[in-house]
């Protein structure tokens, strides 16, 4: 991706549910909020292809020249992602079978089936036929490709398909009755088309974990096969034009390491729910630039204010939007992009927000808003665009586990990856220690702590690869319920966890489920500046021998109490911490401050709780991002300085004013490594 030299600030644009007398009131509304990128039209292949044989591009050509006339690039998307009425009714292949074995009917969107042949021929011939078109013109600056991937489906197509990359994966039946321990409830199979897809018509899907988990990998290549059959006659037309797709913020669907690998930058959809922590955002921007190993990406939409499909859609306050958008910027976005410009006049999204409300002129709350982003937007320039993001903490984070710990029937049904992986991050974060989100194939020798909460599936040369990362001098932090079974989901046999036993140097006998409100306590052995306890834990709470590590707290209650709940093992010439249970956000914390010290680990400022400070460097040059969370305004130590605070242009040094909720964009005067 080149660099784009400006953010990109816009977003969704769909002129064609608008008469074009609205078009240049458009214009002229969008270069005053400085837009200067639009995505369009990303769900109008009805429009644009009235029938099998025709073709209708002439009100696309007039929209693009228009908007290139007014100096606006486009980000121009196959509308893919919502295919026309008489083409389902023609070929019904497309159309997809629910998860309940419901063949599913025209509407809505993204209702395909990703193995459709004739999903593909007719997605392939628009997009080879806006390639043609759009190609060479002015304004295209990116593709985009659809809208959101993520339909599973149990269609025959799908079954088919299913037993052929089972056979690409397995080779022999006997392999797969072996990874898939089919000798349990005779699940054995003799021939390839025994294989049923696990819908609700089976059960399957809740009573079979290694069929599931394999049904999950191969949607997601059956979604990425989609977006290549597209991209890939995009790329022929434009080799030079950055291909990409909105990932949905839902993230759990498609294994987005896969998938963003086919991308030339990831971009996704930020919709935050108000309740929802800022380490959650902060997780999930620091997800999306992990995809590409620390490469920038595109916020491809968030809402300007209100939505509308939160079950209560609280506007968005004053300042909220702006926060939201540099705290994007401040983990690596390149973009500030909105869903959407014009607000719909009906429809399932008349009441979600857009630049441009239903008052219809720019005398509203959200558009002054974002005309001050769009114009601060412009001030930064390039000066964080294909920035990268220092870190020396990397925390380990996989789809394939996600989806087997969570199929895991027991031991308890709260068990859930991200929120406890967003724990652990959270207590780094909040202090302000840069952490990237990395796959199991990183590279862990550019980092000096690995974490690594809930990693219930051990791949092949995993463990080894952490234990020789710490015998080398690393650190780990691995909690409960890890290193238990295989890329298939077998038990590894030996006392968990698994491989990591060596490098922790302890065993598990046996996980204790606790019921929803009880709880245990953990005791710290030998209090210290740090450690005080005792802390609350809930969940699960692991029997954990020793073999080499050290207690730091143990159960305090229970037939288990005295048993060890935090350990320390020297390792080789590193160190690792085994959490055995759930514990409350502040043992977490108070460990994170122990660790961090002992790194020697620093924030790249130091602030007030409550403001969130991250680091970006391009060229040699260090930018700082200061971001208040807090309700009150606050002061914060620039030091000697002197800095630029790029928004306004102010020299800042020492002692500064931070207003509730603002936003600081500081360049070091000075160069650094
Ligand atoms: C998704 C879609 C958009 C729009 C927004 C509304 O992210 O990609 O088309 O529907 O939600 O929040
Ligand atoms: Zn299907």
């Amino acid at each position: 991706m080149p660099d784009p030299k400006q953010i990109y600030y816009g977003g969704d644009y769909n002129p064609d549910q608008w008469p074009e007398n609205i078009w240049q009131e458009d214009m002229r509304l969008f270069r005053l909020a400085g837009v200067n990128l639009v995505t369009l039209p990303v769900f109008s292949w009805a429009k644009l292809q009235p029938d099998e044989d025709h073709y209708d591009f002439t009100w696309l050509d007039r929209i693009l020249d228009l908007l290139h006339e007014n100096g606006i690039a486009v980000c121009l998307a196959t509308p893919t992602a919502a295919q026309p009425a008489w083409m389902s009714r023609r070929y019904p292949d497309i159309l997809p079978v629910d998860e309940q074995g419901r063949k599913r009917t025209h509407g809505k969107r993204v209702n395909i089936c990703p193995n459709s042949p004739s999903f593909r021929r007719f997605s392939r011939e628009i997009a080879r036929r806006m390639a043609d078109r759009y190609s060479r013109h002015p304004a295209l600056a990116m593709w985009h490709v659809a809208n959101e991937y993520g339909t599973y489906c149990y269609c025959e197509n799908c079954e088919a398909a299913f037993r052929t990359w089972l056979r690409n994966r397995y080779k022999t039946v006997d392999e797969l009755n072996d990874r898939w321990n089919t000798a349990f409830w005779g699940h054995t199979i003799y021939e390839w088309d025994e294989i049923v897809v696990p819908s609700e018509r089976n059960d399957d899907n809740k009573w079979y974990q290694p069929i599931m988990l394999d049904y999950l990998r191969f949607m997601t290549d059956a979604n990425i096969a989609c977006f290549n059959n597209e991209a890939d006659v995009l790329r022929a037309a434009t080799p030079e034009i950055p291909v990409m797709t909105n990932m949905s913020g839902f993230i759990k669907k498609i294994d987005q390491f896969k998938m963003t690998a086919s991308m030339d930058i990831v971009g996704w959809d930020n919709y935050p729910s108000p309740k929802d922590d800022r380490s959650l955002i902060a997780f999930k921007h620091d997800l999306m630039r992990g995809l590409k190993g620390g490469q920038s990406y595109l916020m491809v939409e968030q809402s300007p204010g209100q939505q509308n499909w939160q079950p209560y859609n609280v506007l968005k306050r004053p300042g909220e939007v702006r926060r939201l958008s540099f705290q994007a910027i401040a983990h690596g976005s390149d973009s500030v992009l909105y869903f959407q410009l014009r607000q719909s006049v009906a429809g399932v999204e008349k009441f979600h927000a857009a630049l441009i409300a239903h008052a219809g002129h720019e005398e509203t709350r959200v558009f002054r808003e974002c005309a001050r982003i769009g114009a601060e937007c412009r001030r930064l320039g390039d000066a964080v665009t294909g920035a990268r993001s220092p870190a020396r903490v990397g925390i380990l984070f996989d789809w394939d586990n996600w989806w087997a710990l969570e199929l895991s029937s027991g031991p308890s049904r709260d068990l859930q990856y991200l929120p406890t992986v967003v724990q652990y991050y959270k207590a780094f974060h909040e202090r302000n220690i840069p952490v990237d989100v990395l796959p199991y194939s990183a590279d862990f020798n550019n980092y000096d702590l690995l974490i690594t909460p809930l990693m219930y599936l051990q791949k092949p040369g995993v463990a080894d690869r952490i234990t020789r990362f710490v015998r080398d001098g690393g650190h780990l932090l691995t909690s409960f319920f890890s290193g238990l079974v295989d890329e298939n989901d077998r038990v590894i046999l030996g006392g968990y966890p698994g491989g990591l036993r060596d490098v922790l140097g302890i065993w598990v006998e046996e996980t204790d489920a606790l019921l929803p409100g009880a709880a245990n306590s953990m005791r710290i052995v030998a209090p210290d500046d740090y450690l005080q306890g005792p802390y609350r834990c809930s969940l699960l709470c692991d029997l954990v021998h020793l073999r080499g590590a050290r207690a730091l707290a143990v159960y305090g209650e229970d037939f288990y109490a005295g048993m060890p709940c935090l350990t320390e093992h020297d390792f080789g010439r590193g160190k690792a911490w085994y959490v055995a249970t759930a514990a409350e956000d502040r043992l977490l914390a108070d460990l994170a401050g122990k660790i961090i010290d002992q790194l020697g680990l620093k924030a790249p400022l130091e602030v007030p709780q409550g403001v969130e400070v991250t680091r970006r460097v391009k060229e040699g040059r260090d930018v700082l991002f200061v971001i208040s969370h807090l309700m009150d305004e606050t002061t914060i130590d620039l030091g000697p300085g002197p800095r630029t605070e790029l928004l306004t242009g102010a020299q800042l040094r020492g002692s500064v004013t931070l207003p509730a909720g603002d936003v600081l964009v500081l360049q070091n005067t000075r160069n650094s490594q």
